[in-house]
C-alpha cells in the first residue's frame, strides 16, 4: 500500500538579500515561480498534500504553489525562530496523521522527485529521519552531516561545529523525510540552546537517536539542491536549469545548433527532429511539433507550431498563434491569436492578429490586420488559397473569401467574396515631363538664392 505523505515547504524566510517587494519564492526560474518548481517535484514524487509555511504574500505563494492538482494549505509563521519552529507552524496539518512528513525549502527550484523518493524509502525501511545531503567543495555555512557506521548521528551547524566537524564536506540540504507518526513528538522536543538561539530542525536527528530511533543521510547532487539568496544566485539557478533542460531536450531528438543561446520555459515542448537555431527564446506555453524549424532570433510564447512548419528568422509568435502543418512565418512577422492554415505563407514584415488564414494562402510583405480601433478588437478571416498583395491593410472585422485576390497596397474595409479581385487603392496617375519641370523650377530657385549671397 502506498504510504501517505505531507510535504511541508518552508518559505517564510525574510529574503532580505533578494531586495524585493515580493516573496523570494515567487521569483521565476524558466518562467515559473521557484515555489512551483518545488511543488511540481513534490507532485511527481506522488505526494498530494502540501503545507506551505509562509511569512508574507501568503495568498500569492499559495496560488503559485498549487500546481498539478496538489492540495495546498498555507500556514503563517509570524516570527522567524528557526527551521524547526517553521515546520511546527504547520502543526495542524502534520497532526492530521501521515506515514511520512517530507520537509523541503521553497527556494530550491532545481530539486527533482528522486531525492524525495530516496528519503521516503529510507523512512519506509524503518528510519525515523532520512536527511538529503550533498557533497561540496564549499561547505561553509551549511550544517555538516556527522556519520558513524553508516548511520547519521548528528547534523552540526557551522556556528556550533568544532574544527574537525567543519572539515566535513558532506552537508545538509535541509530537506528531509521524518516518520509521520513520530514527527510531532520529535519536533516538539527541539529547543533553542545553540549559537543562534534558534529552533534547529537539524536537532531532530540527535533527538530521534536518543529515543532509540535511527537516522540516515541520502545523497543527492549539489546542483539539484542549490538554493537562492540573491539575484545573482537566481541567475545562476536559471543557467543551471536551462543547461539541464536543453540537454534533456537534445537527448529526446531535437537539434540545437547553439544550445547555450536557446532559452526554454518550464513547459516548453519540442518534438523529435525539430531544429532550433541559435538565439531563440521560448516563453511559457509553447509546443513545437516534430520536424518543425525555428530559425534564429525568434521569440515564441503561448504558440503551437505543427510539424513541418517554419518560423523566423526574426519572427515573433505571441499567445494564441497556431501554425498548421507546413505553414511559414518568416522574418519580421508578428502573429498573435491567429490560425495560420496548412502550407500558408506569411513571409515578410507582417502583423497577423485576431485572425484566421486558410490553408495555402499567401500573405504579401507588409500586410497588416488592423485589429484594434483603440477600444475593441476585431477579427479578420482569410479563406483558403487567397492571395493578399503586399502592403495591404485589412481593417477588421473583415473577411476575404477562398481564392480571392487583393491588389497590393489596398486598404480593405469591406468583405471580399471568394474568387473576387479587390483593389482598395487610388488609381495611378502619370503626368509626362512633370518631374523634369519641377526639378528645373527648384534648381532655378537655388541659383537665385546663391546670386543674392
Ligand atoms: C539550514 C540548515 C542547515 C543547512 C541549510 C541548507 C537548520 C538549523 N540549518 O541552515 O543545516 O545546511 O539550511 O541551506 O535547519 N525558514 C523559515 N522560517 C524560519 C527559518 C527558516 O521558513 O524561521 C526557511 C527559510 O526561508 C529557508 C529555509 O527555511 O527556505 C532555511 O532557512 P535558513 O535560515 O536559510 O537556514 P540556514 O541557516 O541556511
Ligand atoms: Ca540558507
Amino acid at each position: 500500500m502506498a504510504r501517505s505523505c505531507l510535504a511541508v515547504i518552508l518559505a517564510a524566510g525574510d529574503s532580505t538579500r533578494m531586495k524585493s517587494s515580493v516573496s523570494k519564492v515567487l521569483h521565476p526560474v524558466a518562467g515559473r515561480a521557484m515555489i512551483a518548481h518545488v511543488t511540481a517535484a513534490v507532485a511527481r514524487a506522488g505526494i498530494s498534500d502540501v503545507a506551505l509555511v509562509v511569512g508574507r504574500d501568503a495568498d500569492a505563494v499559495e496560488k503559485a504553489a498549487a500546481v498539478d492538482g496538489l492540495r495546498v494549505s498555507s500556514f503563517l509563521q509570524k516570527e522567524r525562530l528557526g527551521t524547526a519552529h517553521a515546520v511546527l507552524a504547520a502543526r495542524e496539518a502534520i497532526a492530521r496523521g501521515y506515514d511520512d512528513i517530507l520537509v523541503a525549502y521553497g527556494d530550491v527550484p532545481l530539486i527533482t522527485d528522486g531525492p524525495f523518493a530516496a528519503a521516503r524509502a529510507a523512512v519506509a525501511e524503518g528510519h525515523d529521519v532520512a536527511v538529503i545531503g550533498f557533497h561540496t567543495g564549499q561547505p561553509t555555512g551549511y550544517g555538516r552531516l556527522l556519520v558513524k557506521d553508516g548511520e547519521l548521528v548528528a547534523i552540526r551547524e557551522e556556528k556550533d561545529a568544532s574544527d574537525a566537524e567543519r572539515a566535513v564536506t558532506w552537508c545538509n540540504s535541509g530537506l528531509m523525510a521524518i516518520d509521520g507518526r513520530k514527527a510531532l513528538a520529535l519536533l516538539e522536543r527541539i529547543g533553542n540552546d545553540n549559537a543562534k538561539r534558534e529552533f534547529y530542525l537539524t536537532d531532530v536527528v540527535e533527538i530521534a537517536r536518543s529515543l532509540g530511533g535511527r537516522a540516515v543521510a541520502v545523497d543527492a547532487s549539489e546542483e539539484e539542491l542549490s538554493g537562492c539568496n540573491n539575484r545573482a544566485e537566481l541567475a545562476h539557478l536559471e543557467r543551471l536549469w536551462q543547461q539541464r533542460r536543453r540537454h534533456e531536450i537534445m537527448l529526446s531528438g531535437v537539434t540545437m545548433i547553439a544550445p547555450e543561446t536557446v532559452f526554454l520555459s518550464y513547459d516548453t515542448k519540442i518534438g523529435q527532429d525539430a531544429v532550433i537555431e541559435p538565439n531563440v527564446v521560448f516563453g511559457p506555453g509553447v509546443t513545437v511539433e516534430g520536424g518543425a524549424i525555428i530559425h534564429a532570433f525568434s521569440h515564441l510564447e503561448g504558440a503551437h507550431v505543427a510539424s513541418g512548419a517554419t518560423v523566423g528568422p526574426f519572427a515573433r509568435l505571441r499567445p494564441g498563434a497556431h501554425l498548421a502543418e507546413g505553414a511559414k512565418v518568416g522574418n519580421f512577422c508578428e502573429v498573435k491569436k491567429a490560425e495560420i492554415g496548412a502550407g500558408a505563407k506569411v513571409n515578410h514584415l507582417t502583423y497577423i492578429g485576431d485572425a484566421f488564414v486558410g490553408a495555402g494562402s499567401n500573405i504579401g510583405a507588409g500586410t497588416i490586420t488592423c485589429n484594434y480601433d483603440g477600444v475593441n478588437k476585431f477579427e479578420t478571416h482569410i479563406g483558403a488559397g487567397a492571395f493578399i498583395g503586399s502592403n495591404t491593410a485589412l481593417v477588421a472585422p473583415v473577411s476575404v473569401g477562398d481564392g480571392a485576390y487583393v491588389g497590393s497596397g489596398s486598404v480593405i474595409t469591406e468583405d471580399v467574396p471568394a474568387d473576387a479581385l479587390a483593389l482598395g487603392r487610388a488609381r495611378q496617375v502619370v503626368k509626362p515631363e512633370r518631374a523634369k519641370q519641377i526639378r528645373e523650377h527648384n534648381l532655378a530657385i537655388k541659383a537665385a538664392r546663391k546670386a543674392k549671397g
